[in-house]
């Protein structure tokens, strides 16, 4: 299939990109490159052996993204642009409900001026809120508790009332636990601007002697060990899942909500202590006080991925963090 990736230079855009090339799938990218870098389109290139389409464009600008519908033969659409980091959507909430929602909707009009009507949505477990019993369920409760996790909890709404309007649509909404790791080729990853806000990609620096040691925000949580525990999932099953995805729109799925993780639960000293085994120890910490908003605990049930998709992730901590390490050191090294 000729399938379109909005925001296909980013971090899992980018891993889905390869498996999509991989599986035999066409590739047409469009990126504005506000949180990615042209250079990843040749990496993607690289690891393949494939080449692909790439337009810099940006989703808010509609005569562009019109013109990429009328140029170009497109079957399917996975979106993932959109701005992801919570602390900047409670400062600037309407550069990320404009990005983020006003974003989705131009596309979502094109794709039905177009007759394009097979979409997979990046949707997060930040739509489920707090206080829920674990693990989550598809139908587990939501309520955002932050801008950024209401575009979500908005778009997934808005998907289902177009849905009901007009039901040629398919459309997979994926809600991602906590995506980690990198290519084993080493040379795509997660690159945030910036001090990172989430715990890998600082452990990453943190291993290299970017930064010179780890808060673990939180030693009291109700928790196995009192530190925070979360779902990762290797970024090389996420990316299997949207061609899984993939697959399941060419059956008229209508529209499915699929939560992707792992189904088992990490703390932040795991994660730590595993990280450490595949570094040599340089993985040094403090406990500080509790993040606010954070909370205890959250992992999924992926079952119904699982029985629907057919799709299991694969890869274990062990191989999020080696994968972890080895691009950190690559980056390192490229940059010296
Ligand atoms: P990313 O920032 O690495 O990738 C997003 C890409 O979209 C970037 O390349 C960016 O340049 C591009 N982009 C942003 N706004 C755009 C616009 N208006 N027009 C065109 N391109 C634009 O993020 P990611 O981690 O790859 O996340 C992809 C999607 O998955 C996002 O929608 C994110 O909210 C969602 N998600 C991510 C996580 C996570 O922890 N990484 C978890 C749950 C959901
Ligand atoms: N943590 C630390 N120190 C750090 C960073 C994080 O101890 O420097 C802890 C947190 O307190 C938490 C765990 O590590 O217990 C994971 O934190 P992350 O920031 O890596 O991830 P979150 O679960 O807080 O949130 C992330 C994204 C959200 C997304 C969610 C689910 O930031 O946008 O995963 O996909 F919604």
């Amino acid at each position: 299939m000729n399938i379109l990736l909005t925001g296909g230079l980013g971090y899992i855009g980018s891993h889905t990109a390869v498996e999509l090339l991989n599986a035999g799938h066409d590739v047409l990218v469009i990126d504005n490159l506000c949180n990615s870098s042209i250079d990843v389109k040749d990496r993607i290139e690289e690891i393949t052996d494939k080449q692909i389409q790439f337009i810099e464009t940006d989703i808010r600008i509609k005569e562009d993204i019109d013109n990429v519908f009328a140029n170009n033969k497109i079957d399917a659409v996975i979106h993932f642009a959109g701005l992801k980091a919570v602390g900047e959507s409670v400062q600037n909430p309407l550069y990320y409900y404009e990005n983020n929602i006003a974003g989705t909707i131009n596309l979502l009009q094109v794709m039905q001026k177009y007759n394009v009507k097979n979409l997979v949505f990046s949707s997060s477990a930040t739509v489920y809120g707090t206080c829920q019993e674990m693990p989550l369920s598809e139908d587990s409760p939501t309520g955002a508790v932050n801008p950024y996790g209401r575009t979500k909890l908005f778009i997934e709404e808005m998907l289902k009332d177009l849905y009901t309007s007009d039901p040629s649509f398919n459309i997979i909404i994926l809600r991602y636990f906590n995506p980690v790791g990198a290519h084993d080729s080493g040379i795509i990853g997660e690159n945030p601007r910036g001090i990172p806000n989430n715990l890998m990609p600082y452990i990453a620096r943190v291993s290299v002697g970017i930064l010179d040691e780890l808060s673990i925000y939180g030693d009291d949580y109700d928790t196995k060990d009192g530190t925070g525990v979360r779902d990762y999932i290797h970024v090389v099953d996420l990316a299997c899942g949207h061609v899984a995805s993939i697959d399941k729109l060419s059956e008229n799925c209508g529209l499915a909500i699929y939560n992707l993780g792992t189904g088992t639960g990490y703390s932040v000293l795991e994660v730590v202590n595993e990280f450490n085994k595949v570094c040599g120890g340089k993985v040094k910490y403090k406990i500080a006080p509790r993040r606010d908003g954070d909370i205890a605990e959250y992992y999924a049930s992926p079952k119904k991925a699982n029985d629907e998709l057919h799709w299991q992730a694969k890869k274990d901590l062990h191989s999020m963090c080696e994968s972890t390490y080895n691009y950190q050191i690559k980056e390192l090294n490229k940059n010296k």
